[in-house]
Parts: structure tokens; sequence; C-alpha cells
């Protein structure tokens, strides 16, 4: 892989999202999304964010702004699919909505973006699928097209798929996690209100937040990181450092943790992935591991194996260990290591499984988990070229 510093081939970026970020910006929505071309409204969400208060103030702030509620579908499961995701955009054409609000974590967000992908252009939500496949102007060679305005409220501070242009959706009969990235799939507003997370239960608080940490990570250390998104990187692993235990400890009290956390998770995310993600997609797939719980426990064994596929890599994870003030002066794998084990630490400091068996999968499981990994689209952007045996070597010692 190209070293740190050089100057890459090819690379891009973009980040067209509006972002707003602050307090009591709920009663603004209604405002804000008017500004994006919103005028009926379909909310998505789901059943737990339901009981929490916080779709009647997202409500009462679209109506506060001159933005009508066409209705609101509630019905997103925890790890959404392509028939919720049809169902939804089919709840959109009946309410009479011309745009989507996500108020929700990253499978509301997710299920929003592929509902109006579907609302927008038809189809179903399993055509959906693919890098760079949605319809353009000129006969597919111009301007892809827009869809109807979305705006995402995050209530978890992890995912960041509030300005991100994919989406991950399971399709339970194939048994896998469909990718969907493209450009109109950015959402036009993105509003970061520490009071979304208020009530977030800890261990949700921790996952999600282990699932930012694993952005900003994979992300500075995959075959497509860049300067720009190193610079993200960094940024969010220094706010991770400062606020994730924050927030998960202190809950409802310290809103300035969360706050920074939502920020956190908004600037780590990207595309650029590697064999984290690649691991988690099929272990959500297979057995159901939240995301999050996942990532946090695949990422120190990938540091470690991804560390010894030469020095370039590894003095990655250095800079990535200077940044938690770890002991990082000898080989650039023992700094490496050092960062694997200080995660590890945290992980379970976090109060998270450390191990797939204690998040329900099986060693029966696993080939069809190296099977899904060999497959997952953030494989081929691992530093490292991590093949079958790697990957049963890997999910072994994460058992
Ligand atoms: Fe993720």
């Amino acid at each position: 892989m190209e070293e740190a510093g050089s100057f890459k081939d090819f690379y891009q970026y973009a980040t067209p999202t509006r972002v707003i970020v602050g307090r009591d910006l709920l009663e603004s929505t209604g405002f804000e999304f008017l500004k994006e071309g919103a005028h009926r409204v379909l909310l998505v969400t789901d059943q737990v964010i339901r009981g929490t208060g916080l779709v009647e103030k997202v409500e009462a702030g679209l109506v506060d702004g001159g933005v009508d509620l066409a209705g609101i579908f509630d019905e997103v499961p925890q790890d959404s699919s392509t028939a919720v995701c049809d169902r939804c955009a089919e709840a959109a054409r009946e309410a009479g909505a011309d745009s989507f609000l996500a108020l929700g974590g990253g499978s509301v967000m997710d299920t929003a973006k592929v509902a109006d992908a579907v609302f927008t252009h038809g189809g179903t939500a399993r055509e959906q699928e693919g890098f760079f496949l949605m319809p353009r102007d000129d006969d597919g060679m111009g301007r892809p097209l827009d869809i109807a305005p979305l705006a995402c409220i995050p209530t978890t501070a992890g995912t960041g798929s509030e300005v991100s242009m994919a989406a991950v959706i399971k399709e339970p009969e194939e048994r896998i996690k469909l990718e969907i990235a493209d450009f109109p799939l950015f959402p036009r507003l993105a509003i970061l209100d520490p009071e979304t997370t208020r009530t977030l239960p800890p261990a949700l608080a921790a996952a999600t937040g282990m699932d930012a940490m694993t952005h900003a990570i994979e992300g500075y250390v995959s075959q497509d990181w860049s300067p720009h998104q190193d610079a993200r990187s960094l940024q969010a692993l220094r706010m991770i450092r400062d606020n994730l235990e924050r927030a998960v400890q202190g809950g409802e009290r310290d809103e300035e943790a969360r706050g920074n956390m939502l920020i956190a998770a908004n600037l780590a995310i990207t595309l650029a992935l590697g064999s984290v993600h690649a691991m988690s997609h099929p272990a959500g797939a297979h057995f159901g591991v939240p995301h999050g719980v996942a990532n946090a426990i695949h990422l120190p064994h990938v540091i470690r194996f991804n560390a010894r596929g030469g020095d370039s890599i590894a003095e990655r994870y250095r800079d990535l260990g200077e940044l938690f003030a770890l002991e990082t002066g000898g080989a650039a794998t023992d700094a490496a290591d050092a960062l694997a084990a200080h995660i590890g630490g945290l992980v379970e400091q976090l109060g998270l499984p450390t191990r797939l068996s204690q998040a329900g999968v099986l060693e029966s499981g696993i080939p069809a988990l190296v099977e899904g990994a060999m497959g997952d689209g953030t494989t081929i952007l691992n530093p490292r070229e991590a093949g079958e045996e790697d990957y049963a070597e890997l999910y072994r010692s994460a058992l």
C-alpha cells in the first residue's frame, strides 16, 4: 500500500450533507428541513424510539416550521431488511409524502435511504444493491438523479450513516448484507442534538461508540486512506478517546460527552473500511451479532493481523497508539500490539463482550462466516490481503 505521506494515484472525497450541531435543535427540524425542499414528511423510526418521547418533539418541530407530517413508519427492526425498506417506500406513497426524515440509529437511517431510492425510482430494495449504480442523466453518463429530500437525526453516536452515501441492509433469504452506495444517498441534512441520546442505554452507547472507533481506525489504515479522511479519523479518535467512557457511564447527566460523541461518529464515518467490517457483516447476518459489538470484538484481532502485513501498515497503527499515549517506542508491530491490547481493555471496561462465543456465534458457523467475509466489499480495502485461511484463523482467535 502507498505509504502515509505519499501522493496517492487517485481518491475522491465528497461530503455534501449539511450538518447542524447544537442544543435544542429538534424544535427547528421543520424550519431546517423546509430549506431542503421538504413539505410532507414521512417520519421513519422504530418502536424503541417511539417510547422515548423523541417522536413527539420532532413532530412538534416539524409542524412549528410549517412542514406537514404525512405519516409515521415505525416498523424498522434492529437489523432492517429489504422487505422493510419496500414496505417503508409503500408507506410514503400511501401517505402522499414528498420527503423522508429518519429518526433513529443506523438501521433506521439506512432503511430510510433505501426506501427513498425505491420511492423515487421504483423497483425493489433488492434491486438497489451495488456501488454507483443509481440512475443518471444522459443515459447513465451524467449527474446522478436526486432522490426525495432526506434528513437524518441519529439517536446513537456510532454509525455516521447521517452523513454517508452508504446503506447496509439484510437480505434474510440469502443471509447476506446488501451494500448500497451512491452520491444521491447522502442525506441533505443531519441534525446532531445531544437530546437524542439522553436515554440511550449504556450497552448501546458502548457498542455504537465502538462502531465509530472502528470507522476511525479502519479508515486510517485502509487501502483507500486519504489525507482528507486522515484528518477526520484522527480528530474523531481524539474525541472518542475523551468522551466515549464518559458518555457510557455518565449517560443522561453528561450532555457534553454525548454531544461530542455524536460529532465524533459523524467525523469517523467513511466507506474506506477493511476486514473488521468484512468480518462483522456476516456475524450480523448469520448470528445476529449487533454491528458495534462485532466490530469491538474483531478490531484488536485485525489490528494484530494487519500490522504483520508490512511496516507501512504497522506505522499507521503507531500513529494511533501515540494518540492514546501508549508505549509506542519499539518495533512498529509492538506498537500495533499495544494499540490492540488497549482497545481490547477498553471494550472490556465498557462492559461489552470480547469474544464471539459470548455473542452467540458457534464454531460450526465459521465456514459460512469466512465465505461472507471473503465476499464482502470491504475485504479488498483492507491494508493486508486477507484470504480464506486468514479469516478462518481470525474468527477462531476471536471465538
Ligand atoms: Fe460500521
